[in-house]
């Protein structure tokens, strides 16, 4: 783990110095001081390696001279560039300064407040899920233990930098989670790292089946029936503000593994079902990230953790299910399981809480993944401000969701010939006749309950890396709904 040091900018002595330049720069400060040192190497090797400081732009020049074993270039872009190009520069620096152990930044350019987003980028580039590797050579190991950011204000930076610090806490814990395999993260073990969670001052409640029997949650327990491990509901509690004022609520879908069940899905690609749990993966990264800040806001998360496994116990295309809504649905294809989970757990989330808002976040559909690829998460929502405030936090913060239609026409397709309605609705507009499932969970008759469903199916996984996310497990939503709060809910 890579340790963040604020100081007071002087050239380092050794290891790696990183200058996060933008569009026609000059050098000035440790950067002019090390140019000096180095007798004009540093201005002569980023002319020669034609480093203009364009964003995302990084070169590295070995061994300028003096005690230096590099120095990395990272473009800002145009200047004025913002939160967003620091961040881009600090992950782009990353990887280029992993197999230093010393890494000094030369941020002496910029405010408080991006100095801390480079560094904040640093941290989430920095991350890897390594338990498992045993026989990984020394050498192939990143070394980086401490980067040290000369600001000329230290305290500002410091200050700009701890709730970031806690945020980036919480991304791991959910990057985590998501990455864990199948046999190690199933439901009870899964509540079990929710407990962590008490150290940071969050209430957190496990259900198992006998409780949630008692609530009446024939869906999510009719997913869990075909496997040997125990569904678990948690319920975490962040009292950030007066306890009397309303909580905002935040629900995610913890498939463990999804096989499909009885309706089992094809071989090939199997193994990403291991993160179908993102959705509750991200709802306790959030909630880390809520209370390791102390936001000033009451939060709960809520997620319902299953395996859908096929067995001799599993549910049957055709069984029909009570949900703890009352809502009866026949289950026509097992595979349509996040739903299910989903309705019980909405609809409780609700009653008992009564939020301002509710937020679910799932990996529900393989269509949202067709209809708009890795870029988007899938929002659907019942409130044109809550859906307003998502769009804009996704935006800054560089986790994007695009607004999906939600309407009566979609909804008819959930009709069924023997209950409530059935669990899917067809191949058509697949994510979006999920979405309308999810709705009929959510109750209006007491007046209006903002809702927003993410769906992170094709965002909570990365194949390739990005600035601030290493390929693998992403964690989309801890910073987006953390910025939601921060912007439009506290205080
Ligand atoms: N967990 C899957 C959706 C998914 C697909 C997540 C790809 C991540 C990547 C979900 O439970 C599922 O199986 N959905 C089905 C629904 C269908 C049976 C109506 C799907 O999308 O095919
Ligand atoms: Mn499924
Ligand atoms: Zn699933």
């Amino acid at each position: 783990m890579t340790d963040i040091l604020f100081v007071k900018p002087v050239l380092p002595r050794a290891g790696a110095l990183v200058l996060p330049l933008a569009e026609g720069f000059t050098l000035d400060g440790l950067a002019k001081q090390a140019d000096e040192a180095t007798g004009g190497a540093i201005s002569r090797g980023l002319e020669a390696a034609g480093f203009k400081g364009k964003k995302g732009q990084a070169t590295t020049l070995w061994a300028p001279g003096g005690h230096l074993s590099r120095v990395v270039a990272v473009g800002l872009g145009a200047p004025g560039g913002g939160m967003g190009a620091a961040e881009a520069a600090g992950g782009a620096a990353l990887p280029l300064i992993a197999s230093e152990v010393e890494a000094t930044v030369a941020a002496e350019s910029l405010p408080a407040e991006e100095a801390a987003g480079l560094a904040l980028a640093l941290r989430l580039r920095g991350y890897r899920f390594d338990r498992y590797r045993t026989k990984e050579s020394a050498e192939d190991k990143p070394k980086l233990v401490r980067v040290t950011i000369a600001v000329p204000d230290v305290a500002a930076a410091k200050a700009a930098h701890a709730p970031l610090s806690a945020i980036a806490d919480g991304v791991f814990l959910t990057r985590d989670l998501v990455s864990e395999p199948p046999n190690v993260l199933y439901p009870a073990e899964m509540a079990e790292r929710c407990r962590g969670l008490e150290k940071l001052g969050v209430t957190v409640e496990v259900l198992g089946p006998a409780e949630m029997e008692k609530l009446g949650f024939g869906a999510l327990l009719g997913v869990a029936q075909g496997s040997a491990r125990e569904a678990r509901m948690v319920v975490m509690q962040w009292k950030g503000a007066a306890d009397d004022a309303q909580p905002v609520a935040f629900i995610g879908k913890g498939v463990t593994f999804d096989t499909g069940g009885i309706s089992i899905k094809p071989a090939g690609g199997m193994e990403d079902m291991k993160y179908d749990m993102a959705g509750a993966g991200t709802v306790i990264g959030l909630m880390a990230a809520l209370a390791g800040r102390k936001a000033k806001v009451n939060a709960v998360g809520l997620v319902g953790l299953v395996e859908n496994m096929p067995s001799h116990n599993a549910q049957r295309p055709g069984d029909v299910v009570t949900t703890c809504s009352g809502q009866t649905v026949e289950v026509i294809n097992t595979d349509a399981e996040g739903r299910l989970v989903l309705a019980d757990v909405l609809w409780y989330a609700q009653h008992r809480f009564k939020p301002r808002f509710m937020v679910d976040l799932a990996t529900l559909t393989g269509a949202i993944v067709v209809a708009l690829g890795h870029e988007h998460a899938g929002m659907f929502s019942n409130d044109d401000t809550l859906a307003t405030q998502l769009s804009g936090a996704g935006q800054a913060v560089g986790e994007k969701v695009w607004r999906m239609p939600l309407g009566e026409a979609y909804d008819k397709a959930l009709k069924s010939d023997i209950a409530d309605m059935k669990n899917v609705g067809g191949r058509p507009g697949g994510s979006i006749t999920a979405a309308q499932f999810l709705q009929r969970f959510i109750d209006t008759k007491d007046g209006a309950m903002p809702w927003a469903h993410l769906d992170i199916a094709g965002t909570a996984w990365a194949s390739k890396d990005g600035a601030t996310v290493p390929k693998g497990a992403t964690a989309f939503g801890v910073r987006l709904l953390d910025r939601l709060v921060a912007e439009h809910y506290e205080g």
